[in-house]
């Protein structure tokens, strides 16, 4: 009885183990990891994008980018030390499994914008 607990203990710490891991950012490919964002540090970029923000992601993520209802924060250090060709790719991407929509609706400038727009949240604390 014991042993079987200590197995069934195992499977459920491994299998959490590969969850953690399988995060969005080990799936982008490395050409996509390097794109650079063509607004970086742009103001009005970054004001364009905080409105397609709240448009888009603040009903998921908060107006303040926080998160809510267990969707993620985007001003995390996760987020801050993911690249913005990263961003970019799940933006583009989605992850559907995990309920986070993919945006190739939107147009990719408008996409760029917002990236350019959450930089400015990471770095206003
Ligand atoms: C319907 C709810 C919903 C909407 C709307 C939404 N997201 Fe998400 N988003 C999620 C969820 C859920 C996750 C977590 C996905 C995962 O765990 O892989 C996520 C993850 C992310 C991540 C990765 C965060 C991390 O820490 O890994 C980024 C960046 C992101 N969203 C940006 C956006 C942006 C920008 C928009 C608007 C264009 C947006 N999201 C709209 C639900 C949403």
């Amino acid at each position: 009885m014991k042993l079987r607990f200590a197995t069934l203990s195992i499977l459920l710490l491994s299998s959490t183990l590969v969850l953690a891991s399988s995060s969005w950012l080990s799936k982008v490919p490395k050409a996509d990891r390097a794109r650079v964002n063509p607004y970086a540090g742009n103001a009005e970029a970054a004001a364009a994008g905080k409105l397609i923000f709240e448009d888009n992601c603040a009903k998921c993520h908060g107006d303040d980018a926080e998160g809510r209802h267990g969707r993620p924060s985007l001003r995390s250090e996760r987020v801050a030390h993911a690249t913005d060709g990263e961003l970019a790719w799940i933006l583009r991407n989605g992850q559907a499994f995990h309920g986070m929509p993919s945006w190739s609706s939107l147009p990719e400038q408008q996409r760029w914008q917002i990236i350019t727009y959450l930089r400015t949240l990471l770095t206003d604390r």
